[in-house]
């Protein structure tokens, strides 16, 4: 008997009518991080057969787009694209069906044929996850949450870092869903970060005002930055201590 047929979750989904077990993946990733919320917009990448797409749409009820390389059966309320995730076309067409609302979450749990080479699967697995983060940061609101599928390995830290770039909060999370054997892990990525600035950058900055907390208030390209005890008028070099979606801290430095 394959080992699937003997899987507890396969034969939850069977039971509660979802297409993959993978769904209950993505009900715990939620259920912890509550990335997906009443009425977001969500796009799954890599998303047949479409338990992703089911669980999506009984939390959000909002618009759910779907793509894959495969066709995905309909679901109803779900929109779908067929296209690889890894081509700019897609990611255009993504655009195009998510210009009016904007996208609030961006899901994936793609994954490459396993050839059953480790090193191979994994560089291909972090392949998809880079795409699909740069997809990401291309569709999403600012401020918008990230979950992607990644097989460990050597080249995961520096996917991680990747992430955090773009992130104020990243964690990475093995489901319950997940079998024990598995390698896989979820990064999920919150409050996507769209302003000018990163964590441990420095800038000479000039403080052009005084906050209501009576920090100095300094921009870079426009993005604010509040840095503690600086007076109006005052020109020092900051080191970015913390950022948000829409401004950030920063630490003056000598
Ligand atoms: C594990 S399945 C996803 C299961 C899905 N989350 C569900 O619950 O039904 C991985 C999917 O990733 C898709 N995939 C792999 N590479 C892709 C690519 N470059 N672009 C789009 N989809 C891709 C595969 O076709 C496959 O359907």
């Amino acid at each position: 008997m394959p080992r699937d047929r003997r899987d507890y979750f396969y034969k939850k989904a069977k039971d509660e009518g979802y297409r993959s077990r993978a769904a209950f993946k993505l009900k715990q990733i939620n259920e912890k991080f509550n990335i997906i919320k009443k009425g977001d917009t969500v796009v799954d990448l890599g998303a047949a057969p479409g338990g992703w797409l089911q669980i999506a749409k009984e939390i959000s009820g909002g618009k759910i787009v779907g793509v894959d390389i495969l066709p995905i059966e309909k679901i109803e309320g779900v929109e779908t694209i067929k296209g690889d995730i890894r081509l700019d076309v897609t990611v255009e067409k993504i655009k195009e069906k998510t210009r009016k609302e904007g996208v609030d979450t961006v899901i994936c749990d793609a994954a490459p044929n396993l050839t059953g080479n480790w090193s191979y699967d994994h560089a291909r697995s972090i392949d998809l996850a880079a795409s699909a983060l740069e997809c990401a940061k291309k569709i999403l609101k600012p401020g918008g949450g990230f979950a992607v599928k990644v097989f460990q390995g050597d080249l995961f830290p520096d996917f991680l870092d990747k992430v955090r770039q773009g992130f104020v909060k990243v964690k990475a999370f093995s489901p319950k869903a997940s079998r024990k054997q598995s390698a896989e892990i979820y990064v999920i990525g919150r409050e996507l970060l769209t302003g000018a600035v990163r964590i441990n950058e420095e800038y000479n900055v000039t403080i052009e005002d005084t906050g209501a907390s009576g920090d100095g208030i300094a921009k870079i390209n426009d993005f604010v930055v509040f840095v503690k005890g600086a007076k109006k008028g005052e020109k020092l070099n900051i080191r970015i201590r913390h950022v948000k979606p829409n401004f950030a801290f920063g630490d003056r430095i000598e």
